[in-house]
């Protein structure tokens, strides 16, 4: 039922294999379409056990957030200025900064839905 109504009312979603037996506090990088079209990138991670998505666009100037190990086991970091996001929240932590863009995810059998 709610994915009926997601689908009318919002994004479809995009399987992302493997994606749910990613580990407490790492991450990894995901091409959704190409890039440099109007594809998008995420990074998806997993902090207190929730699987969390970032757009990979940094909202400072235009860097790109980094994937892998997540910076105190919970940020996700642009290495142009070292800023970190909550990837739960999209925020920046202890910078004024606007929010990095989140996108809804869902777990399915080792599996992510991510809906972009
Ligand atoms: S551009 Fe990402 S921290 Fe500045």
């Amino acid at each position: 039922m709610f994915s009926k109504l997601l689908g009318m009312f919002g994004p479809k979603p995009v399987l992302v294999k493997g994606a749910g037996k990613l580990a407490e506090g790492e991450s990894k990088r995901v091409a959704i379409g190409d890039p440099l079209a109007d594809g998008v990138e995420v990074i998806l991670g997993r902090v207190d056990g929730q699987l969390c998505a970032l757009d990979r666009h940094c909202p400072h100037e235009g860097g790109r957030l980094i994937d892998g190990p997540l910076a105190e086991g919970r940020y996700m970091v642009c290495p142009l200025h070292n800023y970190k996001f909550d990837p739960r929240n999209g925020r920046a932590v202890g910078v004024t900064c606007p929010d990095a863009t989140t996108y809804k995810v869902r777990e399915r059998d080792g599996d992510a839905e991510l809906f972009v």
